[in-house]
């Protein structure tokens, strides 16, 4: 049993709450399928009921730190060091057609030390992601997250995201694709950034890719890879950043042969 900070209780209530109510709206969703109207609507209203009920329980709990969300933007707080990073529904197109895979995302950023906690939860599966920055990443309370040990690349199972309508590098993403898929034993595509990296953590998946991805897709992930011995670095073997958007995340003897594919592509 591991017991969270209080930092992480914080923003574990926090994504309980906002969890509930996803799910709640979740059952709605399925319904909504076969609507005249579809479901667009209302699962816009459930991403933004999230963020408003983690912006809420947040500022509650630590008033006056800065509040990046995906919906509102930025709140800049009256405590310029610290600044929460959320995406309040990561994996909306799952969400939008019914599938149970999707993910609220905090994660605290200090002054000068940067992403010092971050948690994934998934309401439906009912699993919560964890790291604080120095002490492990976890699952749930009991289980100590590890990266895989997986080595052969024709072993390692890789998930990636594929851009879609209206976003750049379809170009680059099917040479990318197509130098990994045939190294490797497979490819998938969930759905959700925030998950992708969780599964990176957990030894799930042996590695993950995407590109076009923003801070609060990645800023808890991050944090959670690294505490559970991954590499992360941007798509281009880059030093990871927030900003620079893209990604490449997978157990230590696993991302150099990734990288040197997406070098290829
Ligand atoms: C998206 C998901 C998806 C990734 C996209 C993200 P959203 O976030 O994480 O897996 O491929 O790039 O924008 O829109 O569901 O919060
Ligand atoms: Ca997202
Ligand atoms: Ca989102």
């Amino acid at each position: 049993m591991t017991t969270p900070s209080a930092l992480l209780q914080v923003m574990m209530t926090a994504a309980r709450k906002a969890g509930r109510r996803l799910a709640r709206d979740f059952g709605e969703v399925s319904e909504l399928q076969v609507s005249k109207k579809g479901p667009g609507d209302f699962v816009t209203q459930a991403d933004l009921k999230s963020e408003e009920i983690l912006k809420e329980e947040l500022e509650k709990a630590r008033p006056g730190y800065g509040f990046l969300g995906e919906e509102g933007g930025l709140d800049e707080g009256s405590d310029k060091t610290h600044r929460w990073i959320v995406d309040p529904l990561d994996g909306t197109t799952n969400f939008l057609h019914a599938i149970p895979h999707f993910a609220v995302n905090i994660a605290l950023e200090r002054d000068g030390a940067g992403i010092v906690a971050g948690l994934t939860y998934n309401p439906i599966s009912n699993e919560m992601f964890w790291a604080e920055k120095g002490k492990g990443a976890f699952l749930n309370s009991e289980k100590r997250l590890r990266v895989s040990a997986r080595r052969q690349l024709d072993e390692s199972l890789i998930a990636t995201g594929i851009p879609f309508a209206g976003k750049p590098g379809h170009g680059v993403f099917l040479k990318e694709l197509h130098q990994l898929s045939q190294r490797v034993s497979g490819v998938r595509r969930f759905g959700s950034a925030a998950l992708d990296l969780a599964y990176v953590a957990a030894g799930r998946f042996d590695g993950y890719w995407e590109r076009g991805l923003k801070p609060w897709d990645t800023a808890a992930g991050w944090l959670i890879v690294m505490e559970s011995g991954g590499v992360i670095t941007s798509a281009d073997g880059e030093p990871f950043t927030l900003e620079n958007g893209t990604v490449l995340a997978a157990n230590p003897d696993l991302h150099g042969p990734y990288l040197e594919r997406l070098k290829a592509a």
